[in-house]
C-alpha cells in the first residue's frame, strides 16, 4: 500500500474521525477509468513516482560522468547497462554472478520491491541511495547502501554482509537511531527485504565502478568484458561473505568478568596502543580531540571540522556510558566491534598484535562503563 502523503479530495476518500484518511475499498476499481489523483493509485497498489525507469544515476556519478565526452548519453548507457543486468525497482533480479543462497521461505524478489518500497524507500532511497523523501533531516542518516559498506555486521572489517547480517538489522532494528526494528513482519518478508538491501548495494557497486571505467577510459562504450569484469568482481565479494566471520577463539566465562579484567580494559582504553580515549574522550561522552580536523579555506582562515566518514557524514564517536550499542550489546557484539572496527567509519580496527584477551578486557570495560552486566550467557 502506498501512503497518502498530501491531502486529497475526489472521489471514494472517506475522512475518519482521527483525520487520517482512508479510501473505499469498493471505489478503486469502479473509478479507475477516470481517476487523476496520484493518491487513488497509491491506494490501490501502484506507485506512480516510481516508474521502471526511475532509477538513476547517483549524484556522483552524474558530477565525475561531466568529465566524459558526451555526459547525457553516457548516462543513458550506463542507464540501459545497469537496467539489462539489474532489472529495475518494480521488476529486480540478480545478475546470473550472484549465489541465490536457499531462496526457500524467501519471499519473492518482486514482492520484497513492493516491500521495500512501502516501507524503507522513504528513508533509504529508490535507489538505496540513503536519500529517501523523510531522510534529510535524520542523524545519523539512512545508509547509503550503495557503497556496499555496512557498520552492524560479524564480519571482518569492509567485507559486504551475509543476507542474515542484514536479516538480523532488520530484527532489532539500529537502537538509538530511527531505524526500526521489522520484527512485525514475517521472516519470509526480512529475508525478502535483504535480497533488496543486497541487490540495491551491489546495483550501486557496480554503478561507482562502471562510471569509474567510463571516466578513466574516456570511453563512448564499454566492452561486455569490462562489464562482466565489474560484476564478477562485486559478486565474489558477497558470494564469500561467509568466509570472513570473525569469530574469537574463545569468550571469558561470566565468571571471568573481574574487577582485574575490567581494570585492565580501561587501562588499555587510555593507552597509546588503542587511542580509543583520543575519539571518545577521557570521560567517554565521544568527545574526544581526534575526531577533529583543521580546515583552511580560499581566504586562508582555518578552522576545525569533523572527520567525515566514507559517507561524507561528520563522524560522531559514540557516548559509551549511553547504555546500550547500535550493533547489539552482547559482548560477543563488542569483541567484533573492537577487533574490526566499524566499516566506513573512522573507528579503526585493533591493532593485529593486539591479543584476544586484551580485546576482551576492552569489551568488559566498555560493558561496565555502559551500565550493562555482560554475562556472555546469551551471547550469539
Ligand atoms: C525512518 C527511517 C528508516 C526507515 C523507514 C528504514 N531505515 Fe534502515 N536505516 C535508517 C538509519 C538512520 C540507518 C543508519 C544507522 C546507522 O548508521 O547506524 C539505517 C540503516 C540500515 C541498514 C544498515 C545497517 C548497517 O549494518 O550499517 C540496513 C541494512 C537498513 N537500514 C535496512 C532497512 C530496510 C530493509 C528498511 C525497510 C524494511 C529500512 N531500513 C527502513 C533509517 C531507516
Ligand atoms: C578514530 C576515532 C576512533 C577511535 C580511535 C575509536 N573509536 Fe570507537 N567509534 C568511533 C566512531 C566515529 C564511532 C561511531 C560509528 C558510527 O556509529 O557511525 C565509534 C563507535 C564505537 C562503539 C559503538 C558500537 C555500537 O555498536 O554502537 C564502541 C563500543 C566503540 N566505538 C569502542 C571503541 C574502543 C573500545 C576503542 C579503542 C579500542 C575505540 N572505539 C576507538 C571512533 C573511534
Amino acid at each position: 500500500m502506498g501512503t497518502l502523503g498530501a491531502p486529497i479530495s475526489g472521489t471514494g476518500v472517506l475522512l475518519v474521525g482521527n483525520g487520517r484518511q482512508y479510501l473505499s475499498p469498493m471505489s478503486c476499481p469502479r473509478h479507475l477509468g477516470f481517476l487523476a489523483s496520484v493518491a487513488l493509485f497509491a491506494a490501490c497498489g501502484f506507485d506512480p513516482a516510481v516508474g521502471a525507469g526511475s532509477m538513476g544515476l547517483s549524484a556522483e556519478s552524474l558530477e565525475l560522468l561531466e568529465h566524459a565526452p558526451d555526459p547525457e548519453g553516457a548516462e543513458d548507457a550506463l542507464q540501459t547497462i545497469l537496467e539489462s543486468h539489474f532489472g529495475s525497482v518494480l521488476a529486480p533480479r540478480f545478475p546470473q554472478h550472484f549465489q541465490m543462497g536457499d531462496a526457500a521461505g524467501t519471499l519473492e524478489l518482486k514482492s520484497a520491491g513492493r516491500l521495500y518500497r512501502s516501507q524503507c524507500m522513504h528513508c533509504h532511497g529508490v535507489e538505496g541511495g540513503g536519500d529517501g523523501s523523510s531522510a534529510y533531516f535524520l542523524t545519523p542518516p539512512p545508509t547509503d547502501f550503495r557503497l556496499g559498506k555496512f557498520k552492524w555486521t560479524a564480519l571482518e572489517r569492509d567485507h559486504p554482509p551475509r543476507l542474515e547480517d542484514i536479516e538480523r538489522t532488520l530484527e532489532h532494528g539500529v537502537p538509538f537511531t530511527s531505524m526500526p526494528s521489522f520484527l512485525r513482519l514475517e521472516e519470509t518478508q526480512r529475508k525478502g527485504l535483504a535480497q533488496i538491501v543486497r541487490w540495491l548495494a551491489a546495483r550501486g557497486q557496480t554503478e561507482r565502478w562502471l562510471v569509474a571505467e567510463w571516466v578513466q577510459g574516456g570511453e563512448t562504450e564499454l566492452a561486455e568484458s569490462v562489464i562482466d569484469m565489474a560484476l564478477s568482481d562485486v559478486s565474489k565479494a558477497w558470494n564469500e561473505a561467509a568466509q570472513h566471520v570473525l569469530s574469537p577463539v574463545s569468550e571469558p566465562r561470566p565468571e571471568e568478568m573481574v574487577a582485574e579484567r575490567i581494570e585492565r580494559g580501561r587501562q588499555l582504553y587510555f593507552s597509546d596502543a588503542t587511542l580509543c580515549s583520543s575519539c571518545h574522550g577521557p570521560e567517554l561522552e565521544g568527545d574526544g580531540p581526534a575526531v577533529f580536523q583543521k580546515v583552511t579555506d580560499s581566504d586562508g582562515n582555518s578552522h576545525n571540522e569533523r572527520v567525515r566518514d566514507e559517507w561524507g557524514a561528520p563522524s560522531q564517536p559514540r557516548d559509551l556510558r549511553q547504555g546500550g550499542f547500535r550493533g547489539g550489546s552482547e559482548p560477543l557484539d563488542l569483541y567484533r566491534r573492537i577487533r574490526a572496527g566499524i566499516s566506513g567509519t573512522i573507528m579503526p580496527a585493533a591493532h593485529e598484535s593486539m591479543s584476544e584477551e586484551a580485546v576482551w578486557d576492552l569489551v568488559y570495560f566498555v560493558l561496565s562503563e555502559a551500565g550493562l552486566h555482560g554475562t556472555g550467557d546469551d551471547a550469539r
